[in-house]
């Protein structure tokens, strides 16, 4: 995620002027000529060796090519543990998602909290292998492990009031680093109609590759939204709030020309300062083309939700 130039802290170093994905590849390339195992330096074994989940297998993405593991864990956005896109797997080895719960508030029958153990018994762990993409131009395909969403709104009985959710990511600056600079407004928040939550291919996730969420994608439960660019993943989600108005969300407040609330993949909609309408695929290598972007992320079943609306005004 890239701040305005105009707006930004001035001592803040951007992500894309010290570790853009060239360059990562690049230092995993020489890594690999040096001969040494790029795994063993970007993934310690304890990643390697989470525990396994048990989760159903379902049609979603089948077709797809995943991302490397490596790729999906060691290129991160994730601000709480630092800006760079290597940050996040580094800092976040301490960081205990557990015991964990989330709180319920605002427009429910009764405000209430659920446990991890609990969340995960609402509806069956399933693998959803979504197309990823992200505002700042570069996709992945992640086989996630999750469960619809709307099992917990179900469970959590919304009032007619709850016209948005609002997602709220855990801060405790003691154990992220990052959350000790202002570069955002702390905590992290996303929101989302109640409708797009309740829409089918929207997720909590809780496991990657057929394990437990790393730490560095946003243990223990995070949010996915697959039509949406990325930064609508809310990740260690501690509470999720019920609301009457529409949320206002981490990004929006950072950069509000730049970063709307709707957030959906559209290649028509440039984002001030670059294009949308392609993309490039994390691991393909240096010399893959870029992809052309599709409306949605190409999830066309989502467009009924916009039927009517003008897409370049709610962006
Ligand atoms: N959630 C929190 N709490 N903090 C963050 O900085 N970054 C977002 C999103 N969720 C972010 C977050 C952005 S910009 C993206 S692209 C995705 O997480 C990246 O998810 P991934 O690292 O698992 O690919």
């Amino acid at each position: 995620m890239l701040l305005d130039n105009n707006r930004r802290n001035p001592s803040v170093i951007l992500p894309s002027e010290i570790t853009p994905q060239e360059m990562f590849e690049q230092r995993r390339q020489l890594l690999k000529v040096a001969g040494v195992a790029a795994t063993s330096v970007l993934f310690p074994t304890h990643l390697q060796a989470a525990p396994t989940l048990d989760f159903q297998k379902t049609n979603y993405g089948k077709e797809e090519k995943l991302t490397s593991f490596e790729d999906v864990t060691g290129y991160n956005n994730y601000y709480e543990f630092g800006t760079g896109k290597e940050d996040p797997a580094r800092e976040s080895t301490l960081f205990k998602p557990s015991p964990w719960a989330i709180k319920i508030e605002g427009a429910v029958k009764q405000a209430k909290t659920i446990s991890l153990e609990q969340l995960m018994k609402l509806a069956p762990l399933e693998e959803r292998i979504y197309r990823m993409r992200c505002v700042e131009g570069w996709s992945m395909v992640i086989p996630w492990l999750g469960l619809p969403l709307k099992a917990l709104i179900d469970w959590a009985q919304p009032t007619g009031n709850a016209k948005y959710i609002e997602f709220v990511s855990y801060n405790d600056p003691r154990h992220m680093p990052g959350a000790r600079i202002p570069v955002l407004d702390w905590p992290y928040i996303e929101g989302l109609r109640i409708d797009e939550a309740m829409q089918p291919l929207t997720i909590l996730a809780v496991g990657l590759y057929g394990k437990v969420l790393p730490n560095q994608n946003g243990a223990p439960v995070r949010l996915v939204v697959p039509w949406k660019y990325g930064f609508k993943g809310a990740k260690a989600i501690s509470t999720i709030r019920f609301v009457e108005h529409m949320p206002n969300t981490t990004w929006m407040k950072a950069s509000p020309r730049e970063y709307g609330f709707y957030a959906n993949v559209n290649p028509s909609v440039d984002h001030p300062r670059w294009t949308q309408s392609s993309e490039k695929r994390i691991g393909a290598g240096l010399f893959a083309g870029r992809i052309k972007t599709r409306m949605f992320n190409g999830y066309d079943e989502v467009g009924q939700l916009y039927a009517g609306m003008d897409l370049k005004k709610y962006f």
